[in-house]
């Protein structure tokens, strides 16, 4: 019976760790080598301390500590990202895989937490 267990925990592990590129990364790193970037040259032209168009400043996100005391915001964020308004049409696109990635990580920093299901 154990070693039927640990045979299916073994199998079960690759799946786990499918060979993802953006998975390979802890989430600290996703933030500061996807998500960062991906604000910088995407949002926070609008989205800075200075503008703070509709009232967001992205530019304040610089840890993914910072990210998980304000998910409200993120939220938000892949709700916009989801819905494909922001940036804003007329403005430049981002690559679509970009986008994912970003998406990916934002929804499951909102998974891990209790707020996703609020
Ligand atoms: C060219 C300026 C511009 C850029 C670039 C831009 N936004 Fe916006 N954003 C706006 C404007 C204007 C609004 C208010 C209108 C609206 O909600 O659609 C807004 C609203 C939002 C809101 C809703 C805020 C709220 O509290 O209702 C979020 C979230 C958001 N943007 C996220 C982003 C993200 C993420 C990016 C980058 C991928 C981005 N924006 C890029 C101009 C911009």
């Amino acid at each position: 019976m154990k070693l039927i267990l640990t045979l299916l925990l073994l199998a079960l592990v690759p799946a786990f760790s499918a060979p993802k590129a953006a998975s390979k990364l802890t989430p600290e790193a996703a933030f500061t080598k996807t998500v960062q970037p991906f604000l910088a040259n995407n949002c926070v032209g609008c989205h800075n301390p200075k503008n703070k168009t509709a009232n967001l400043d992205l530019q304040q996100f610089t840890s993914i500590e910072s990210v998980r005391s304000n998910l409200k915001v993120w939220r938000k964020v892949a709700w916009k990202l989801e819905q494909g308004e922001m940036p804003p049409a007329k403005f430049p696109q981002p690559k679509a895989i970009t986008k994912k990635a970003v998406l990916k990580w934002v929804n499951a920093e909102l998974a891990d937490s209790q707020i996703a299901l609020k």
